[in-house]
């Protein structure tokens, strides 16, 4: 909070956080959106004339990779794996995008529970634990876990992956090997890792302060 106040009074026009500090930088904010809200972290700070104004582009970040890889989400049954900050994030995006069905599964069980009941005026999630999946097929699967920094991938039932499904990773680079690996002995059609989210929600973050929004493929394009 301390150097919020140093760069806010020091004249700076915003600034990105990461994690550990996305909730102290919402704590902070003077105003906060609904993005921020939902998602229960700050990524992005807007100079206000009262002080940072709180925003989070990392939903709809999400959605304009999506729409960069040409995927629809509209009619499609999801399932998103992790029920973190990263997964809280996208929730409200994806509902935005008219899925048939939306499937929030996770490790511990009662935090599906939780989120699907405050999101409740959002829209409807399904709350699930990964194994209680057998049986269910999704044409989009999103990991939103942090699984694949320790090297792993949670353990699915067979079959979860829809005919001409995708797989979509919110992680990058190492981190992104374990459900890579998966996603492509459970057949699906498109796999890919979080590398243009990221350059999305740093897109999305720079129209915010500057009333312009850069190119993406040049950026993407420097990075891999
Ligand atoms: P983030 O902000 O990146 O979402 P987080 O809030 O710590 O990080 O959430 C991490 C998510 O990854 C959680 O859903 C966690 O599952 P639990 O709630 O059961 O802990 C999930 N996760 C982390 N390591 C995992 C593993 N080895 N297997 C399965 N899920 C894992």
């Amino acid at each position: 909070a301390e150097t919020l106040q140093k760069l806010f009074d020091d004249g700076f026009s915003g600034l990105n956080l990461t994690l550990p500090h996305k909730i102290a930088a919402l704590q902070s904010a003077t105003r906060v959106s609904d993005a921020a809200k939902q998602a229960g972290s700050a990524n992005t700070l807007i100079r206000g004339e009262d002080g940072w104004h709180a925003d989070n582009t990392d939903g709809s970040g999400f959605l304009q990779d999506i729409q960069r890889l040409g995927w629809g989400i509209v009619g499609k049954r999801v399932l998103v794996l992790g029920s973190g900050g990263a997964a809280r994030g996208i929730l409200a995006p994806i509902l935005s995008q008219n899925p048939s069905e939306l499937v929030l599964s996770n490790r511990s069980p009662w935090k599906p529970e939780e989120i699907a009941e405050e999101f409740k005026a959002v829209g409807v999630i399904r709350p699930a634990t990964h194994l209680a999946l057998k049986g269910d097929q999704f044409d989009l699967v999103i990991n939103a876990t942090s699984a694949g920094h320790q090297g792993m991938m949670p353990k699915m039932p067979a079959n979860v992956l829809a005919k001409e499904a995708k797989a979509y990773d919110l992680s990058y680079g190492k981190a992104h090997m374990p459900f890579a690996i998966w996603a492509k002995n459970a057949g699906a059609e498109k796999i890919a890792d979080g590398l243009g989210m990221l350059v999305c929600q740093a897109a999305q973050a720079y129209a915010l302060w500057m009333n312009k929004k850069p190119e993406i493929e040049p950026v993407l394009k420097s990075l891999v």
